[in-house]
């Protein structure tokens, strides 16, 4: 794909549903007693990955002609141990999520992924689950292929976060649930909460306790999950891309529907508004246990900002994305404390230097921070970029074509099949120039 310098996005649009509550939604259904009815699941790649693995696992799950998911769950402690290796491709969620799971089964599971996959650590997941008894080996001691030896006894255990990451407290989480005992993982990072939400709607036993800014969260394991059914809020890491176009090419106003606003995600959308992004929140709902608005985005003088290290947690996908609206805005925007960007799809600290550097864009990187000088003129464009099998790097190039005046086309589209298959659909949707090469 391809974009190119566009004026007046114009629309209201659909997003898919949230990857984050997606791949969750699939897993607790498929330990679940009983049918979960699904809508709104989003079909990406990455969320096929946690489909395919749930059904090596033992779960049936079916597609309506209408597009809802039903799955069967195996039941607490029912998994089988999978006959072939589970392949995670691109998904670092899925990989992580079910080796939590697994840890706390009596089954051997063989866990590979692509070039990217397999250059993201995997230490940090598979050491804390070796406290539940199970055993593990990595290539390099860090990196998939992984084979994960579960627990046929498993111990429960507290465990403190030592790295901002959700998907490290998800997996110990998981493989909680079929450990006879309290677990407890201390998170005082605030990072996202929709494992801790989903648990409680399905009927686990868990207590989140918040003492000033430190979660600690207990689960009582060994008792049933009830099936469910659930309607999944779209996406807010895949709107946050038509919003930033829209808020950077002039004359525009969209609406988003639909759309997870959650005090742990949220950090763009805070940022934006502190950049001076004329958002609307509106027609609030629920949804998964989640809140929901529709949002609209009118063009905007934007402004750039000093964005601390502290809520990095709760807008860690979406810094990309953040970087292209702050080359638009005028004046210095500082965004502190990426180290954990490095560990991403690819390294992203580097890619959005990159990216900006390519387009003109003056930009210094300090240690873990990223400094860049926007301004509101047409960037260069004309360049190819290169994705690194990153689907957000990959959308984040093509938004900052619609401010550039000569084409950006990156190597690699299928990669947005990861998080957002009907990116292209929607951007044409609202009259953004982006073409396939
Ligand atoms: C995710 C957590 C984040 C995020 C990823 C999805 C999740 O990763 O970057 O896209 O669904 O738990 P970390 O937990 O490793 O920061």
């Amino acid at each position: 794909m391809k974009s190119i310098s566009s004026k007046r996005l114009k629309g209201n649009i659909l997003i898919p549903g949230d990857k984050s509550i997606s791949h969750r939604v699939v897993i607790l259904s498929s330990i679940a007693i009983g049918i979960s009815n699904i809508k709104g699941l989003l079909l990406s790649d990455d969320v096929k990955k946690t489909i395919e693995s749930m059904t090596s696992f033992g779960a049936s799950i079916k597609f309506s002609s209408r597009g809802i998911c039903t799955i069967e769950g195996v039941g607490l402690g029912g998994i089988l141990e999978p006959k072939v290796p589970l392949n995670f491709d691109n998904s670092g969620t899925s990989a992580r999520l079910v080796m939590g799971l697994a840890s706390t089964h009596n089954i051997t599971s063989i866990f590979t992924g692509d070039a990217s996959l397999s250059s993201r650590p995997m230490k940090r997941v598979l050491k804390p689950l070796t406290n539940f008894g199970a055993n593990y080996s990595l290539r390099k001691d860090n990196f998939l292929p992984a084979i994960l030896k579960g627990s046929d006894l498993p111990i429960p255990f507290t465990y403190e976060l030592k790295e901002p990451s959700a998907q490290i407290k998800s997996a110990i989480l998981l493989g909680a649930l079929n450990t006879p005992g309290t677990t407890k993982v201390i998170d005082k990072y605030n990072t996202r909460d929709h494992t801790e939400r989903l648990l409680d709607l399905y009927d686990a036993d868990i207590e989140v306790r918040k003492i000033r800014s430190i979660k600690e969260i207990s689960i009582n394991g060994v008792n049933d999950l009830k099936a469910l059914n659930i309607d999944i809020p779209g996406d807010p890491s895949s709107a946050i891309f038509p919003i930033v176009a829209s808020l950077i090419c002039k004359g525009s106003d969209i609406t988003v529907k639909n759309i997870l606003i959650n005090p742990t995600r949220d950090g763009a959308f805070r940022v934006l508004k502190n950049m001076g992004a004329k958002l609307k929140f509106m027609n609030h709902k629920r949804l998964a246990g989640e809140d929901v608005y529709d949002i609209n985005a009118k063009y905007s003088d934007l402004k750039g900002v000093d964005i601390k290290k502290h809520i990095s947690p709760t807008m860690i996908d979406d810094y990309p994305i953040i970087a292209i609206a702050a080359s638009k805005a005028k004046g210095k925007t500082t965004m502190r404390g990426l180290s954990e960007l490095k560990l991403k799809e690819s390294n992203r600290f580097e890619g959005i230097i990159n990216l900006l550097r390519k387009s003109g864009v003056k930009v210094e990187q300090k240690n873990n921070d990223i400094i860049i000088y926007g301004n509101n003129e047409l960037k260069s464009g004309g360049f190819e970029f290169q994705t690194y099998l990153d689907h957000r790097m990959a959308m984040s190039a093509l938004i900052m074509g619609l401010i550039s005046k000569k084409e950006i086309e990156i190597d690699n589209s299928d990669t947005i099949n990861t998080s957002f298959p009907t990116f292209y659909s929607v951007m044409l949707k609202i009259n953004s120039k982006i073409s396939r090469a």
